[in-house]
């Protein structure tokens, strides 16, 4: 797979971009206007221009010119595997993939999702192709964490699968783990209740955020806290993934706390925004 098409250029799209184009893909990046892909390139450049400067790559206008941002999403027609990183909303993610499968003309294209919690299914039969849909779950930040998660549906053609593992693992250099097909999959099903129990614990007034951060810091050995680590995701996103897992299963443990609740409604959506429970 040389022809990558990308949707959404915001945290996760850009990342998945840049990692791509890194690995000497052709990458079309597409967005929802004109400002998101001026923002999205923006983005981009920013990350690639670090990169050259910590010596990781040799030129960030190499890299920049097998990368092209746009806002038409006819321009992913000749794309083999398209990978969709939008808003974490069921909704428009399942008008997105109707399109992507009227417009993606070949048929061994794979087309994959970020969804951090959204079932695969829910997007896989939407479309002609139910077989060559999946998740492709990267972390936060794509440059720089190794791991991907690859969640098959229950019609996801296994094949598609193991091209999707050799193309994670042989050309862009990660490491691959599967799952099952259900809110959360493995990282965020344990990552988020953890999260959302810090959140709780500052919301009671039991302690302060710096010293939750830092009891995980420096007690076990985390490379950030909880709450510090809910920031660097974007709350939003945050209370997403927790309202997806609270639809699957019912517990108790995945409810938003309503702390979080009240930040997003707050626009205090964490580093992306300037300020979150902590100021950037
Ligand atoms: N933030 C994380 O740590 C993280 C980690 C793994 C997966 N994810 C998942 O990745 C996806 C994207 O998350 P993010 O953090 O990058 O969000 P984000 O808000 O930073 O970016 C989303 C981008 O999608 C664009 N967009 C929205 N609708 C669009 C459409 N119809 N067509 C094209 N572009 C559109 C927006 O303009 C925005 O730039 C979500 O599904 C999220 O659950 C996030």
């Amino acid at each position: 797979m040389q022809k990558i098409g990308v949707v959404g250029c915001g945290l996760m799209g850009a990342g998945i971009a840049e990692v791509c184009a890194r690995a000497g893909l052709d990458v079309v990046v597409v967005e929802s206007s004109e400002g998101a892909a001026k923002a999205g390139l923006a983005r981009l450049e920013k990350s690639l221009a670090r990169a050259a400067a910590k010596g990781r790559i040799a030129s960030a206008d190499e890299v920049l010119a097998r990368l092209t941002v746009v806002t038409d999403l006819e321009a992913l027609a000749d794309r083999q595997l398209v990978i969709e990183a939008i808003i974490e909303e069921e909704s428009a993610k399942i008008d997105l993939f109707k399109q992507l499968d009227e417009i993606v003309v070949d048929p061994d294209a794979i087309l994959a999702s970020n969804t951090s919690s959204i079932p695969i299914m829910k997007l896989g039969v939407v479309t002609s192709r139910p077989h060559h849909v999946l998740g492709i779950h990267f972390f936060n930040p794509v440059p720089v964490l190794a791991l991907v998660e690859l969640v098959p549906s229950l019609l996801t053609a296994p094949e598609v699968t193991e091209r999707a593992r050799d193309f994670v693992e042989a050309v862009l250099g990660k490491s691959a783990i599967e799952a099952g097909d259900r809110a959360g999959f493995i990282v965020n099903a344990l990552l988020i209740p953890f999260v959302l129990s810090a959140i709780r614990m500052l919301e009671s007034g039991f302690a302060t955020a710096e010293d939750i951060d830092r009891g995980l810091v420096l007690g076990a050995a985390h490379p950030q806290g909880p709450l510090a680590l809910a920031d660097l995701i974007g709350l939003d996103t945050t209370k997403a993934v927790a309202e997806s897992l609270y639809e699957e299963f019912k517990e108790p443990l995945y409810a938003a706390p309503p702390l979080l609740a009240r930040m997003v409604d707050a626009g205090l959506l964490g580093r992306k925004t300037g300020r979150g429970f902590y100021t950037y």
